[in-house]
């Protein structure tokens, strides 16, 4: 009798665990892990101040708002992509909203397509700094257009930017980091990173490649536990990377506006990739519902994942045939 009531305890408290865990799950807008870390590990206010960042992709979207955040918290940051007014225009920010001053932040042009620049950036920004402690690979372009309609130099370009540019920044500033032996390199994927998303074959190619990459080269610094190598991935975020998309031409851009209403809020998603940094987390997912059910299912039940990919795939290439934002309707519909 005795054994029944303990044994129907564990039952009950099984079923009470299961259940808190789901409500925690249909609430999230990243994995379970990322969210623990945020409660009750470091926050990025105790580990970031006074680092040097380097942040690509720090003119627009994501990167500007790290670089808000991280100028906030009093580290000091390199910022770079390929246009200097916009870097400009952030730097300015960033010492209107924090007490760093000019010297603080740096401003350093750079094409990721151009690795033959790739050195000098790299040395610049170690003489003026003297070192490196984060390097944020954040720069980088999506697509949309389908495969059978676009000219391969779009898939070229899409290696070159989001995969060859940033493993080759990523070459030269480990250097630095193996010779101190310390380091972060924080690369930010997607979703496409490791699903196969229509209208993004070319982006989702490229992410794959870099998620490989940076994955195999954290087997090769096995013996430099205080280099860390973390990869983030996205679902939909508030930004220009619609806009921005490459399409079936490698000089045309995407014309179509982008829902915006339907997206992550851009400081949650970059909140987020710094309590990722924070805590040294090597792969985390940021995204709300219902993108992140679908991470989870492409991880743990592929079969069920390519049934419903499918299925929500034929409604964005219909969408973008309309000539309307890939996801916005189907999405709106589920929310
Ligand atoms: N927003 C999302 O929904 C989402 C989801 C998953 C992953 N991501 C990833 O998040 C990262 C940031 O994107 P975002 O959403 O913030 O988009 P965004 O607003 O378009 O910003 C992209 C940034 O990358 C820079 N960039 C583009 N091409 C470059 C090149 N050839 N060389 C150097 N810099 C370059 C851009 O600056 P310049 O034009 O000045 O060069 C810009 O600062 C990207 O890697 C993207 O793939 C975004």
């Amino acid at each position: 009798m005795e054994l029944l009531s303990v044994s129907g305890l564990l039952v009950v408290a099984c079923v009470l665990y299961f259940v808190m865990q789901l409500f925690r799950f249909i609430k999230a807008d990243a994995d379970l892990t990322l969210l623990w870390a945020e409660r009750f590990g470091f926050s990025p206010e105790s580990k970031l101040p006074g680092n040097v960042v380097w942040v690509t992709g720090a003119s627009s979207g994501i990167g500007e708002e790290l670089c808000h955040q991280l100028a906030r918290m009093g580290s000091r940051l390199a910022l770079s992509s390929r246009r200097k007014d916009e870097l400009q225009r952030v730097k300015q920010k960033c010492l209107e909203i924090s007490n760093l001053e000019d010297k603080d932040v740096l401003i350093v042009p750079l094409d990721l397509i151009d690795a033959s620049t790739h050195q000098a950036a790299t040395e610049s920004v170690l003489k003026h700094f003297g070192q490196i402690d984060i390097l944020i690979n954040n720069g980088g372009r999506s697509q949309r257009s389908l495969f059978v309609e676009t000219e391969l130099e779009v898939y070229r370009a899409l290696i070159e930017v989001n995969y060859l540019g940033t493993a080759s920044l990523t070459k030269h500033v480990l250097q630095h980091m193996i010779d101190r032996k310390k380091g972060k390199i924080i690369s930010v994927s997607s979703i496409t990173g490791f699903i196969g998303v229509p209208l993004s074959s070319g982006y989702a190619a490229s992410k794959h490649a870099l998620q490989g990459f940076l994955n195999s080269i954290r087997t090769e610094l096995a013996s430099y536990p205080d280099i860390t190598i973390s990869i983030v991935c996205p679902g939909p975020v508030q930004s220009k990377v619609v806009e921005n998309a490459f399409t079936e031409k490698v000089c045309e851009n995407h014309t179509t506006k982008a829902d915006q209403s339907y997206k992550m809020p851009t400081k949650r998603c970059a909140r987020l990739i710094l309590v990722t940094i924070a805590n040294n987390l090597l792969e985390t997912w940021i995204s709300d519902q219902p993108y992140l059910v679908i991470f989870y299912l492409w991880q743990y039940m592929p079969t069920w994942a390519w049934w419903l990919t499918a299925r929500v795939g034929a409604r964005r290439i219909q969408n973008f045939k309309s000539g309307l934002d890939a996801d916005s309707s189907y999405l709106k519909k589920t929310k």
